[in-house]
């Protein structure tokens, strides 16, 4: 009798462990939607950033490391791509603001600090 109880209570927890995987992935999963933003900022980026910023966003350390930018900079991003900064062109009336949100999406998706 006893070792059937241990067994449902093994059986109990295992499926607990089930459910709170189950829970916890659904929580990384990106949306359709902004799954779309971040493959679309992928062509935007490669076709005008990756000259100077580097394959897939890795650089060598010439130009500012994209990866590095937290979730609450966008204004900062958005400025610095729009007006440019130092070496760096400025954009504006070459990417559309809904370029510029891609790409933003692309960077953030692959950034060192979700
Ligand atoms: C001609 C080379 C070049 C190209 C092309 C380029 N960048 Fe840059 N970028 C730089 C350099 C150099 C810096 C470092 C500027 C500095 O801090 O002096 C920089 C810095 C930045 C920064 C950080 C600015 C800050 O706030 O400190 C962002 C964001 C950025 N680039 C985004 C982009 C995006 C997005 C693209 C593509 C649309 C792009 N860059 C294309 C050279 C380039």
């Amino acid at each position: 009798m006893r070792a059937k109880n241990i067994t449902w209570g093994a059986l109990a927890r295992i499926g607990a462990i089930v459910a709170l995987d189950v829970a916890l992935s659904a929580v990384g999963t990106v949306s359709a939607q902004d799954a779309a933003k971040i493959e679309a900022g992928e062509n935007v980026y490669n076709t005008n950033c990756q000259i100077c910023h580097g394959e897939q966003l890795v650089n060598t350390g010439q130009t500012f490391d994209l990866r590095r930018l937290k979730e609450n900079e966008r204004a900062r991003f958005d400025n610095s791509v729009r007006n440019g900064k130092n070496q760096m062109p400025p954009w504006k009336g070459k990417l559309t603001d809904e370029e510029i949100d891609q790409l933003w999406h692309y960077i953030r998706a692959n950034a060192y600090q979700k």
